[in-house]
């Protein structure tokens, strides 16, 4: 099956945040009906092809530790925020140029007003610290090509093109040294609508081979690739002084031969403790999978991995969405990840001024209070040592892919530590929980809400055993029983 994009966003936006959709998309890069071709030998070999796993782990140790970050969809975009001549225009915000075909001169206009006065650096990584997250992912350039940072390789950038005159990904940069996380960037390495020769996804009635809808756009894309993107991404990697921490790639077109992947492998492998996603293209398979608004059923054994999801609709600003998550599924999706052993790549979008939407910092600060007081059950976890809690397989449904649907159940999820076992109860089961059998043995229970420990009856019998709960549950989305094994 080939989906256009537009399909498969409408769809993935479409299904309950956290309901899997099994196995719906493993191959990201596949979706443009364009077959892209991988390649499982590369000329130029890439870090995780070439390091041990000793020496993997310890590139990898932090990123798995962390269990929660921000991502940042900020850009031009932000100005029309969804609106174009008077129209509403359908789709995510950060795609506007392409969903209604703005021609590469008006749009680059836009950067003549781009003065976001009211961005501060401190008070966004403020946010993420207050809402528990450990990682931070801005956009240094989206799919529209206009560089949120200082770069001499390409003059369409906030310090050369627009009033504003401020780096602020440098000013993220020093922030997040000072506050503690860690900083990425993502790039868009493969699609760039504003650049001749920038490959851009099918929309609409967009015309192959190219799909562009200027000619401004038509060029070779090697070229726009070496004099552009690859001088752009050497100048992300060597002016943030040890950010960026991750590479955070996107959209890969057929575009992106293995040969010219290569040539952006060649400057990653110059930074040996970078981490950089699945979605450069050209066959190489990175560091993470990157499951885009879902939850994978089963996570990816053997891979580490990173939804990414918005908390709306869109991920670049757009003034008319309002649709926001409520702070009950974001929890639920941060635990759920948790215990099937991802990261939960949250997005915000910032207005044109550089504000976050106020509903945006409300849930971010809510589901921080949660960690304040549950995060030993999240930070440094692993993925769940039980399985079944999770859902089954329908016996009579079936998903998109035609195999047996994924049924989700939210009653608990667990997590995994080295001598605790935590179950995060999503529905409080009133005087009692049972569970059926442990992994472990299971010394002693109690509230990792209750600071005193005070230790909670267990029954054990021929059925399992049964933990004896308080009428009332500690947290009214999500109580964390702390099983203590040995
Ligand atoms: C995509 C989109 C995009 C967004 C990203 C986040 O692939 O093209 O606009 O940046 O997903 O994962």
């Amino acid at each position: 099956m080939t989906w256009s994009r537009r399909e498969f966003v409408k769809v993935c936006a479409g299904a309950a945040s956290s309901v899997a959709i099994a196995d719906s998309t493993r191959a990201f890069a596949q979706l443009q009906g364009d077959k892209i071709e991988t390649a499982n030998t590369h000329q130029v070999h890439a870090i995780q092809d070439t390091e041990t796993p000793q020496q993997k782990d310890s590139r990898m140790r932090w990123f798995r530790e962390a269990r929660f970050g921000m991502f940042i969809h900020w850009g031009l975009y932000a100005i029309p925020a969804g609106r174009w001549d008077g129209k509403d225009i359908p789709g995510i915000g950060e795609w506007i140029m392409n969903n209604a075909s703005i021609p590469v001169a008006p749009y680059k206009s836009l950067a003549a007003q781009f003065n976001p006065t009211k961005f501060d650096a401190a008070g966004i990584v403020g946010l993420a610290k207050a809402a528990g997250m450990k990682y931070i992912v801005i956009t240094a350039k989206h799919h529209d090509g206009f560089a949120m940072f200082d770069s001499k390789a390409d003059p369409f950038n906030i310090i050369q093109a627009a009033p504003f005159k401020r780096d602020p990904l440098k000013e993220l940069a020093a922030e997040c040294r000072r506050q503690g996380i860690k900083l990425g960037f993502y790039y868009s390495q493969d699609q760039d609508w504003t650049a001749p020769g920038g490959a851009a996804y099918k929309t609409g009635d967009h015309q192959p081979p190219a799909y562009h809808w200027d000619s401004a756009q038509d060029g070779s894309f090697s070229k726009y690739l070496r004099s552009k993107a690859i001088p752009q991404l050497r100048e992300l990697l060597s002016d943030y002084g040890d950010f960026p921490a991750i590479v955070w790639f996107d959209t890969p077109t057929k575009d992106m031969t293995p040969e010219l992947a290569g040539e952006i492998v060649k400057v990653l492998n110059e930074h040996p403790r970078l981490i950089w996603n699945n979605r450069l293209g050209g066959g190489y398979q990175g560091d993470t999978e990157t499951p885009e608004q879902y939850v994978p059923a089963q996570g990816f054994p053997g891979r580490d991995w990173e939804s990414c999801m918005t908390i709306n609709d869109t991920w670049g600003y757009k003034q008319g969405d309002t649709n926001f998550k409520s702070t009950e599924d974001l929890l639920r999706n941060l635990i759920d990840i948790a215990s099937k052993g991802g990261n939960y790549l949250l997005n915000i979008g910032p207005m044109a001024t550089g504000e976050v939407p106020s509903p945006e910092v409300e849930r971010l600060r809510k589901i921080g209070q949660w960690l304040n007081v549950n995060g030993e059950a999240v930070y440094g976890t692993k993925a769940t040592l039980f399985g079944a809690e999770a859902g089954s397989l329908s016996a009579t449904q079936k998903g998109e892919d035609g195999k047996p649907k994924f049924i989700p159940s939210w009653k608990w999820r667990s997590t995994t530590a080295e001598k605790k076992v935590y179950i995060h109860l999503l529905e409080w089961p009133g005087s009692v929980f049972h569970l059926d059998s442990t992994p472990r043995t299971v010394a002693g229970v109690y509230l990792l809400a209750d600071k005193s420990k005070k230790q909670l009856r267990i029954t054990k019998n021929a059925h399992g055993i049964d933990i004896s709960l308080p009428e009332q549950a500690p947290d009214p989305i999500a109580s964390v029983l702390v099983l203590e094994t040995t």
